[in-house]
């Protein structure tokens, strides 16, 4: 039996945050391909086609081009365990995304070195810091010609305030790319242009080794040598501590494409990124080493299996060593939930999880007791705190095509509610659901979804509301007067609390003016 620490400085749990396009599919892809978890390139893609035929809804998935799911892959690689949490790019998608960011303890930034830092990554990075979630960078693409690597260091530095510490340095760019330098190792990586994507040694070169000319040409190594002397004089020097408080980014340069400079990339996870860290909870802080089990739900995901109405609650365990059929507490609820069946997720399989260390996912199929924010513990009333859901900012009234079937639609609406996608509100005079979310495209999903998975037809139609806020106030009769006083501007979510529909930004104003004793709040903590 592993020792909980052992397990635990074994760990490494991470997610990869990335503008779309800059190629962090191809890399997880890669990253799989060391750890045994797939046979070839292309079956992260693979398995992709395979879900898009299961079900429709995936369907915008590909006509967009973009990635809207979210899964976990766990793979093992140096005698390291590393659960690789993916996270969607779009941005209209980044409230789980968001989320996804709490339940790892570092990230890998990936950049198209023809373009250094785009909008998204940058929102990314920002959930990052908020959370102190250390940082490696991975610039991609060096195959192809890009930005002078000394721009694209700069612009990290500069834009996200990070200290900047190359790991790896380019020797040339694109059609010139001869290799990458390892500057922690003193060793060339030679790629090799004619040669697909072969994965080669490292071979062991201080710099002003004479061998260097004859194997990048006089001209690359001359090169190299001035710039790294330049990086050696202008970066600060490598420091964990520093890296691992947020602070500075090791970088490292490579293809993911030509699966160049990924297992350098891997190592240096391995060797840098922090096992479990203590988890931020109410009413104290939680340490991984810790004998008894606790752990939360950061994402729901209804209907994985379309001939299962099964829900799968992800669910990252924080502390102690978990086994199967253990019973915990469901501190929502106070009730005591058995794990028969929670699974890992391999890349392409899912498994019986039979133990669990801290850093690890585990899927627990359940029918919706499990919800986004939910603590399981072997009985302490914990709450782990930072888990964001946030306020709408488009809400749309739902239209159904078949008014016979409201029953149904509701469930659905409920469902998807459930995962997060989306929220939920009940108007207290009126029929007709209203849905929040945070992205337009978010709409687009769920209709796809109700008439692929529940075979509903639905619409969304313009709501006269632009935000919605839940509101709160110490004494239980200052709602009630809000509430008789706007009734038509009054709904419930889906667990009864108050919320108000706010026409726009000048009606929430004189709203808040007027009752001064009540809180309005944009996002509501999980109850
Ligand atoms: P994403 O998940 O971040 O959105 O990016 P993805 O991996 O899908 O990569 C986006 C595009 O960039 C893909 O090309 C991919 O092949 C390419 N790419 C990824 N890494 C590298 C690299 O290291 N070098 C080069 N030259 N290209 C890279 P595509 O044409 O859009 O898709 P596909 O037809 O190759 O699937």
């Amino acid at each position: 039996m592993t020792s909980l620490l052992s397990a635990i400085a074994q760990r490494r749990t991470f997610a990869i945050i990335s503008h779309p396009d800059a190629g962090k599919t191809t890399l997880t892809e890669k990253l799989l391909l060391f750890g045994g978890a797939i046979q070839m390139a292309g079956a992260v893609r693979a398995r992709g086609e395979q879900r898009r035929a299961r079900s429709d809804w995936m369907s915008i998935e590909k006509e967009r081009g973009i990635s809207v799911t979210a899964s976990v892959m766990s793979f093992e690689h140096g005698g390291l365990s590393f659960n690789l949490l993916d996270t969607p790019g779009h941005e209209d998608f980044s409230e789980d995304t968001y989320r996804t960011l709490t339940a790892v303890d570092s990230a890998v930034m990936v950049l198209d070195a023809a373009k250094g830092i785009e909008t998204q990554t940058r929102k990314l990075f920002e959930v990052c810091r908020l959370r102190d979630v250390p940082i490696i960078t991975f610039v991609n693409k060096v195959d192809r010609e890009a930005r002078d690597t000394f721009d694209i260091l700069d612009e990290i530095e500069k834009t996200l305030a990070l200290d900047v510490c190359p790991v790896t340095w380019p020797i040339g760019m694109g059609r010139d790319l001869k290799g990458v330098y390892d500057l922690s190792a003193d060793q060339v990586l030679l790629f090799d242009q004619t040669r697909g994507d072969h994965i080669p040694d490292g071979i062991d070169m201080p710099l002003e080794d004479p061998r260097l000319d004859g194997l990048v040409g006089a001209e690359a190594a001359a090169r190299l040598r001035e710039e790294i002397e330049l990086v050696r004089g202008a970066c600060p020097a490598f420091d964990l501590d520093s890296y691992r408080a947020g602070h500075l980014t090791p970088v490292f340069f490579g293809s993911a494409l030509r699966n160049f400079g990924v297992r350098e990339l891997l190592n240096g996870i391995g060797r840098l990124a922090p096992p479990p860290r203590p988890q931020p909870a109410s009413p104290r802080a939680v340490d991984p080493a810790e004998d008894k089990v606790s752990g939360f739900v950061f994402k729901v995901q209804a209907n994985m299996d379309p001939n299962h109405r099964d829900r799968i609650a992800f669910f990252r365990v924080c502390s102690g060593r978990f086994r199967r059929g253990m019973k915990l507490k469901h501190v929502r609820s106070g009730k005591q939930i058995a794990l028969g069946n929670p699974v890992f997720f391999l890349a392409r399989d899912r498994e019986l999880a039979e133990e669990a260390y801290p850093g690890d996912i585990m899927g627990i199929p359940n029918h919706g007791a499990l919800r986004i924010g939910d603590a399981l513990t072997e009985g302490e009333d914990l709450r782990f705190t930072g888990i964001p859901s946030f306020a709408p900012e488009v809400l749309r009234r739902v239209r159904l095509d078949d008014p016979m079937k409201a029953k149904q639609l509701r469930k659905a609406l409920e469902d998807l509610a459930e995962e997060g996608v989306s929220q939920l509100f009940k108007p207290l005079n009126g029929a007709t659901w209203i849905v929040g979310v945070v992205g337009m495209l978010q709409f687009d999903v769920i209709a796809n979804r109700i008439e692929s998975e529940y075979n509903l037809k639905a619409g969304f139609e313009d709501a006269p509301y632009d935000t919605a806020r839940w509101i709160h106030a110490d004494d239980p009769a200052d709602i009630k007067a809000f509430t008789e006083a706007n009734l038509s501007a009054m709904a419930e979510d889906r667990d009864g609390a108050p919320v108000f529909l706010a026409r726009n930004g000048w009606t929430l104003n004189r709203a808040q003016q007027d009752y001064p004793k009540l809180r309005f709040s944009a996002t509501r903590e999980q109850p």
